[in-house]
């Protein structure tokens, strides 16, 4: 084995030899090629199967003169990915690691912060259920900290109220992109000694007085996954470090703790415990690996990304254009340049003492209407997973009055993204006249 191979991944790199390990398994061909294509390019009718033809036969002849990658998990593209996002954060060169899923980065960030059994974690009482499910499934006490009821992100205030000798991590959600209020989160932690890791998995591109969202924490994560401004083929995640020794350790945990750079006694690696904060030293149970497909595919898509958001801006502007100066409707707020949003979401509030009714009356009046629209999201302490964890709803629930009030009262979210103005148009029109109806107790 070479010097340069010697620490690297034995499976894929084993030298000068005359019998090489076959590192990957089985490859991908034209057909396969051709079938990926017609997978992503739907269509139907003579001219798109005359081009399918084309392609079909333009990728056979490809096959014949174009040999296969020699690493499908885990290689150069990944590499380069990563770097790309290290460069668009503006963050040091090896903070960021691609991961399975935003799922996967949270864990990891907890894994280091050594969170488990009776110890206390802030969350927020309105995310999804991947940022506290770590800390729950370890028997960890979630405390959930009230909402701020403009942006319905974390409030300070609150968490400062619920921070205790045993809190180890707080956990700000930016929901829909809408940056939480970091300095304030950040003060507190700081006086405290509490990690603080950034659940931006809506908030990829937003800023922060001119920082970008999931790298103000010490550690952020964000979600490449379908539904998200960008995809890495449907899934995917990103995990950013902003503690520069846990870097190189979050990323063996990436893949089970296995440590290339070190050999026991007639093998090829050594597994090591990953070094968290203080004296935490965990081994790692996840593989949060992910293909050489998968970060193309994220690559092309940091290529758009700034028109992603400018489209996103624009409809959401048009949208508050629309609602704006209407007695009870409270459009999504746009920001100004020290808040950044990524517009993944447009929240729509209303005020149900000057409407004449709640959020709940104009969610069925819009869908009676056409217009699809989902509240993001559910209180976490009404899921029968934390209930059944003896988490006691009605006794939170009172903890957090503001949830309460405009979760089941006051907002919901609407669609924002690749709608024509006449959607646009259709669904202001549709919430301006839903509100009428409510005025005048229709
Ligand atoms: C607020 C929030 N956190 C975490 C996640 C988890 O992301 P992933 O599906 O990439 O694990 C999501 C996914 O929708 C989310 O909305």
């Amino acid at each position: 084995m070479t010097k340069e191979n010697a620490s690297s991944d034995f499976r894929y790199n084993t030298g000068d030899t005359k019998v090489p390990w076959a590192a990957v398994g089985e490859n991908y061909n034209a057909a396969d090629a051709f079938e990926f294509v017609k997978f992503l390019m739907r269509g139907k009718g003579a001219a798109y199967n005359a081009a399918l033809r084309d392609v079909k036969s333009a990728l056979a002849k490809l096959g014949s003169l174009s040999t296969p990658p020699g690493k499908l998990s885990m290689g150069d593209k990944v590499a380069e990915v990563e770097k790309a996002i290290d460069c668009y954060l503006g963050v040091d060169e090896g903070s960021s690691l691609f991961v399975s899923n935003c799922t996967a980065a949270l864990e990891l960030g907890y894994r280091y912060a050594g969170v488990g059994p009776g110890d206390e974690v802030i969350v927020p009482t309105n995310t999804f259920i991947a940022t506290v499910a770590y800390p729950l499934s370890v028997g960890a006490k979630l405390v959930f900290a009230d909402v701020d009821p403009k942006t319905v992100n974390i409030d300070p205030k609150d968490i400062a109220r619920k921070i205790t000798k045993k809190t180890k991590i707080i956990v700000p959600v930016h929901i829909g992109g809408y940056p939480c209020d970091m300095d304030a989160i950040m003060r507190l932690a700081k006086k405290h000694d509490i990690v603080v890791m950034e659940d931006a998995a809506h908030g990829f591109g937003g800023e922060y007085k001119g920082r970008k969202l999931g790298t103000i924490g010490h550690f952020g994560c964000f979600s490449m996954h379908e539904v998200k401004n960008c995809t890495s083929f449907g899934e995917g995640g990103v995990f950013v470090s902003n503690v520069p020794e846990y870097r190189a350790e979050a990323r063996r945990a990436r893949f089970l703790g296995v440590d290339f750079s070190s050999k026991i006694k007639n093998w090829l690696y050594n597994v090591s415990l990953i070094k968290g904060k203080g004296k935490v030293r965990y081994q790692a149970s996840n593989n949060a690996s992910v293909t050489e497909i998968q970060a193309v595919a994220l690559l092309q898509q940091l290529k758009r990304y700034g028109k992603i958001l400018v489209e996103r801006r624009r409809e959401a502007t048009y949208m508050t254009k629309r609602l704006s100066g209407v007695p009870g409707i409270l459009p999504q707020a746009l920001g100004s340049k020290d808040i950044v949003p990524t517009f993944h979401l447009y929240q729509l509030q209303i005020d149900p003492k000057v409407v004449g009714g709640d959020v709940q009356t104009l969610k069925a009046k819009l869908e009676g209407k056409g217009v699809t629209n989902i509240p993001h999201f559910g209180p976490i302490y009404r899921f029968a997973a934390s209930v059944g964890k003896g988490f006691d709803e009605k006794k939170i629930a009172k903890t957090c009055p503001v949830t309460e009030y405009v979760f089941d009262k006051c907002y919901t979210h609407l669609p924002i993204y690749g709608l024509t103005k006449a959607q646009l148009d259709y669904m202001a029109d549709a919430i301006l006249a839903s509100v009428a109806e409510m005025k005048a107790g229709k």
